[in-house]
């Protein structure tokens, strides 16, 4: 049963899944699951890319999706304070058991709609060369991906967030 705060969804959820705003108290149940929802080598830092600042100044443009099973998923994105035409998805993700049912398009396509009232025109987004589930994702979504040198098979910008970090870019017109 939808609270009074659920958030209309620009796309059918799965059964039973409400979205609403994430407060601070949400930080500690998402960084708890991170790393087994990624569930990709190498991803024990992934809490710390997630700090408790996003829960706090970044809600108004985040959605926490919930089930009967509590955290079904998330997303964490905001508007460019310095790009004022873009919009930025930092992290999304969905329990495993709910995977391929739309409701990560639900997310995205929320954050679109909203962003686009806000008046932007694009939407940016970055992963891992390894992490092939979140490059068909954004594929299926319409962005556009790019990279400098082929990496792990899949074209990447090589050192992006640093050595040895290299990112696969997506951007999406909105
Ligand atoms: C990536 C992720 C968020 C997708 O969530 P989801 O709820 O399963 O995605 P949806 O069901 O909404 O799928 C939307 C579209 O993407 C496609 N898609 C999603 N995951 C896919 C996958 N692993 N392989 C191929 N296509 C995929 C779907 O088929 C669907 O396409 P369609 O609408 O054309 O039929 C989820 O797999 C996840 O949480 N992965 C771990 C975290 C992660 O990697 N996050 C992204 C990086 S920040």
């Amino acid at each position: 049963m939808p609270t009074e705060s659920a958030i209309e969804p620009a796309s059918d959820l799965p059964h039973d899944v409400t979205l609403r705003r994430p407060t601070e108290h949400d930080h500690a149940a998402v960084v708890s699951v991170v790393v087994d929802w990624w569930g990709l080598p190498g991803t024990s830092h992934l809490p710390l890319l997630l700090p408790r600042l996003f829960f706090q100044h970044f809600a108004d443009t985040s959605f926490i999706a919930e089930d009967a099973d509590g955290l079904a998923g998330f997303l964490v994105g905001f508007r460019s304070a310095s790009q004022p035409g873009d919009a930025y998805v930092h992290f999304v993700g969905v329990r495993p058991d709910l995977r391929q049912a739309g409701l990560a398009r639900a997310l995205y396509e929320t954050f679109f709609a909203e962003s686009k009232t806000a008046g932007c025109h694009r939407v940016n987004a970055i992963t891992g060369p390894g992490n092939r589930g979140s490059q068909a994702f954004h594929a299926a979504m319409g962005f556009a991906a790019s990279g400098d040198t082929e990496i792990e098979g899949v074209l990447a910008w090589r050192d992006y967030d640093g050595p040895g970090e290299h990112r696969v870019a997506f951007t999406r017109e909105l």
